[in-house]
């Protein structure tokens, strides 16, 4: 069943996070909507601009309603994530999402303000909600690299400004993680000052947390153990960290790059283990699980098991 993000947030404010998966291939959405059923937990789909690159759209939505059909159980939402006006304003028309996600975050505040705004009127009267960007994450964000120096923390003394003027949903905020596997690299990890400071100034406001990955060592070594070079100082965000943002008002918690490890693990693995084999069944099924054991984990963590 598909849900409005508006619902989950007002249900787990406070109490637990949605996680809100990239997906780009089959495996990842049958792992991500099993998991789901089986947790009674809800969650959210993404959709990247990379992602309708590589698959088309029209084969994402499709597996989505198809994953729907197979786990009828399941209850979430689909999210254009990282979109621009492009984007947002094709999957409004397509009715396909229940949301959208403008980033206009390296723009300046007025032109983030108008940007977003044109999109929430679009969006609102199709009842689809719209995700904002406020403050700039380090690393990287699809093809585009941002160097660890221009990171901006989003400013506390901006954010109420910028929901009353653009009307948004739920606010992406800037406050120490990164995309991808190497996180902090500079940084110290979440600035929960500046995470209190937001939630005093949009009290029951959802705000969602990009860069959300845990990027466990584990993982990392077992991929280079089966001929991946990964540096060793990869690093994600801690499961004290996660569980400590849902009190501060985080809602919904970006996932992408812990399931690309767990891609590689496994067929890095499979291709080591089983030289003579070659059957993209094999691994694909190994992913789907280990996706599945994966997600039940995080649903745990993040107290959304058994919230539907
Ligand atoms: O929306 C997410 C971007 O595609 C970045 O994800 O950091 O896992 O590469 P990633
Ligand atoms: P990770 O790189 O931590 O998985 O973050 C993904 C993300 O924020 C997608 O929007
Ligand atoms: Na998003
Ligand atoms: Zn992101």
């Amino acid at each position: 069943m598909q849900v409005s993000p508006k619902i989950f947030y007002e249900h787990c404010y406070g109490r637990y996070a949605i996680p809100a998966v990239n997906v780009f291939t089959m495996e990842q959405v049958l792992g991500l909507f099993s998991s789901g059923e089986k947790a009674n937990a809800p969650f959210i789909v993404q959709i990247t601009p990379a992602a309708r690159n590589y698959a088309g759209p029209e084969m994402l939505i499709a597996m989505i309603k198809a994953a729907a059909k197979i786990f009828p159980k399941a209850v979430y939402a689909v999210h254009m994530d990282h979109g621009n006006e492009e984007h947002a304003f094709d999957a409004i028309l397509s009715n396909d999402y229940q949301s959208v996600m403008i980033d206009a975050s390296h723009d300046s505040f007025k032109d983030n303000v108008k940007r977003t705004k044109a999109v929430v009127e679009e969006a609102h009267k199709k009842n689809i909600v719209v995700e904002a960007e406020l403050g700039v994450l380090s690393g990287v964000e699809d093809d585009l690299s941002i160097d660890e120096k221009y990171a901006k923390y989003t400013q506390p003394s901006e954010v109420q400004e910028f929901v009353e003027l653009t009307g948004c949903d739920s606010l992406a905020v800037a406050v120490g993680t990164s995309h991808g596997a190497y996180k902090f690299s500079g940084g110290d990890g979440i600035q929960f000052s500046i995470l209190e400071e937001i939630q005093n100034r949009l009290p029951q406001f959802p705000i969602v947390l990009h860069g959300g990955s845990a990027v466990n060592l584990e993982e990392i070594e077992r991929i280079n153990k089966a001929g991946g070079q990964l540096n060793e100082g990869a690093s994600g965000v801690s499961p004290e960290e996660i569980v400590k943002s849902i009190a501060y008002g985080v809602c919904k918690i970006n996932i992408a790059t812990d399931t690309r490890l767990l891609w590689t693990r496994v067929h890095r693995e499979f291709f080591r283990d089983t030289p003579e084999l070659f059957d993209p069944v094999i691994p694909g099924k190994t992913y789907v699980a280990e996706y599945e054991k994966f997600m039940l984990q995080k649903f745990d963590l993040l107290g959304a098991t058994g919230k539907v």
